[in-house]
Parts: C-alpha cells; sequence; structure tokens
C-alpha cells in the first residue's frame, strides 16, 4: 500500500506530522486530559493563552450551549506565566508534539515582557491571542490594521521563535489584517476566533453569561470561518491554521481544500475528545480513495470556476 504523508511544514521550522492542531483553551493545560488524548498523536498544540499575571476571569456562567454551539465568556482566566512555566509547560513538553504558547496582554508592554520570558524556553511557537472577544481591549488589536501591524512588528524584533497571530472574525474584512500580520512579520495566521455573541434568559429576563457578551464557536461558525480561511489563503502565502466549527473529518477537509494548512479543533474536544484521532484516520481513507496521498497537495484545491 502507497504510504500516505500527512506530514505539513507551518514556515520554516514548525513541523507537524499530521495537520491536526488543539486549539487554544479547549483542553484546559492539557493534563486534565491525560487519559483522553494522547498528545504524542496530535499535530500541534496551542495553550491556553496565558497573560503576566494570573487571571480569574469573567464572572460565571461562562459556558452555555447554543442549538449549534456553545458561548463562552471565560475572559482569558489563567494562571499567569510564571506558574505557567513552572507547574504547566513541563508536561507538554514531555511529549513530541510542537508546543505553541498563546499569550494576551494588556498593551504592548505586557506582550514584550512575555516575549522575552518565552524566548528562554524550549517552545514551538508564540502565539499572539489579539483577538478574544471577551477582552475589549484585546480584540480592538485585532480589529485595526495599523495596530496589528505595530504589535506584531515589535514583538517581530524581540523574538526569533516562530511567530503566529490568532485572527478575529469580528471585523468587516479579514483579509486586511491578514496582510498586516503578514507585512509586520508574522509566520503563520491562526483563524479564527470566536465570534462576539449573546444568549438571553426569557423567563428571567437576564444575559445567559456572565459576561453578558462572549465568544460563539462550534458548529455554528463553521461556514463563516470557512470563508475566511479561503479569502485570506488567497489575500497572504502565509501557513494558515484554519478553525471554527471542525468536529468531523469532512470539516476539516473543507477547510483545508479552502486553503489551511493546518486545521484546529476547538469546541469539538469538549463535544468528543477523540475527534482528533477520527479525523486523522478519515483524512489518510480519503486521500488513498483520492489516490493524492499527500495531504499538501490538497491545500487550497478548490475547483473554482
Ligand atoms: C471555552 C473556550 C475557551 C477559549 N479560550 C481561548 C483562549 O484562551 N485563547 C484563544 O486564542 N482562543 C480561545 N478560544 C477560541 C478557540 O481557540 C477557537 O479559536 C474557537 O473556539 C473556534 O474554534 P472551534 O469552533 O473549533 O471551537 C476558546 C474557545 C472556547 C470555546
Amino acid at each position: 500500500m502507497k504510504k500516505i504523508n500527512l506530514k505539513v511544514k507551518l514556515g520554516q521550522r514548525i513541523i507537524l506530522k499530521n495537520p491536526v492542531v488543539l486549539e487554544s483553551g479547549c483542553f484546559g493545560y492539557g493534563e486534565e486530559y491525560r487519559d483522553l488524548i494522547d498528545i504524542n498523536r496530535v499535530g500541534a498544540i496551542v495553550t491556553k493563552t496565558i497573560t503576566l499575571k494570573p487571571r480569574a476571569g469573567n464572572l460565571p456562567p461562562r459556558l452555555v450551549e447554543t442549538a449549534a454551539g456553545l458561548l463562552n465568556s471565560i475572559g482569558l482566566a489563567n494562571v499567569g506565566i510564571e506558574l505557567f512555566l513552572k507547574e504547566k509547560l513541563p508536561y507538554l513538553k514531555k511529549f513530541s508534539t510542537p508546543v505553541i504558547v498563546s499569550i494576551a496582554g494588556e498593551g504592548s508592554e505586557e506582550y514584550l515582557k512575555l516575549v522575552q520570558i518565552l524566548n528562554k524556553e524550549k517552545i514551538a511557537g508564540i502565539e499572539l491571542n489579539i483577538s478574544c472577544p471577551n477582552i475589549k481591549k484585546n480584540l480592538v488589536i485585532a480589529q485595526d490594521e495599523v495596530e496589528t501591524f505595530n504589535l506584531v512588528k515589535a514583538v517581530r524584533k524581540k523574538t526569533e521563535l516562530p511567530l503566529l497571530v490568532k485572527l478575529s472574525p469580528n471585523v468587516t474584512d479579514i483579509t486586511r489584517i491578514a496582510k498586516s500580520a503578514e507585512k509586520a512579520g508574522a509566520d503563520i495566521l491562526s483563524l479564527v476566533n470566536t465570534f462576539s455573541a449573546m444568549g438571553i434568559d426569557s423567563e428571567t429576563g437576564s444575559p445567559r453569561l456572565g459576561g453578558v457578551v462572549g465568544g460563539l464557536s462550534g458548529p455554528a461558525i463553521k461556514p463563516i470561518a470557512l470563508r475566511m480561511v479561503w479569502q485570506v489563503r488567497k489575500a497572504t502565502s502565509l501557513p494558515i491554521i484554519g478553525a471554527g466549527g471542525i468536529l468531523s473529518c469532512n470539516d476539516a477537509l473543507e477547510f483545508i481544500i479552502a486553503g489551511a494548512n493546518a486545521v484546529g479543533l476547538g469546541t469539538a474536544i469538549f463535544v468528543n475528545p477523540h475527534a482528533y484521532q477520527e479525523i486523522i484516520t478519515g483524512l489518510k481513507k480519503y486521500l488513498f480513495r483520492k489516490a493524492i496521498y499527500d495531504v499538501n497537495e490538497l491545500v487550497g484545491s478548490l475547483h473554482e470556476n
């Protein structure tokens, strides 16, 4: 049987054994999923977004299901960089899988401090979360070309680690932000973060989320995220990690055909922690059936008139 190649290269230095990435914020710090997910089998992991100081996050409720998705208002709750490096990162580094650390700061100075700290660590890359809809100061970066350019450029000057930028779908034209990030020196683009959204309990007349407005993820956002990946593929030449509502192998295939070099799983991990394995197996079967043999050949292969 001819061998199927699932290996993908993101930029010059990140090599994934397969294109399935666990997205930021959806598998705790990894250890919580010890019995459910074999991190060695995943293409790469992006950690929960880490900030300089620990953050308690937003008021509960923080997670609410919708008809076809998940609303979250976590508010970047995390242990802070010091404890993360001491207690969380060592577990993730035990595996052969690239670890990308997601960071967010309140202003560029905090991002730069985080980057300087992470420069000393053996990690595969840094992802700049500039698109958390639960933190106003954070999302405004990904909604503005100049802010995105300035932050990415400032960080680029301070690190030689591969630099990923996580884009927001809460914009009029995502390609403009993608191009700004590329011009400023980003190596890889991750898209998309969650869609700004809310829910209301009509009985009580109260918002369903403690933070009132949160982020929508899951199957409901898939067609929109897919369209954005397709647009960004045409607008930049950077590698793309495409995410947004991917639950199945077919979903993953759609993102790859639209132009994603790798696919991210977020909400899927809550629904079916084994989704990553099903997608990897499904990709192999699909490539074999189509006699393509190399997943990279499928990237951006959409037939258009
Ligand atoms: C509970 C929850 C927490 C999240 N936390 C983060 C985070 O800390 N940093 C980040 O960049 N994205 C975060 N995200 C966004 C996901 O990484 C992903 O971009 C988004 O949910 C879309 O993918 P999905 O539909 O597969 O979940 C979070 C999403 C959820 C549902």
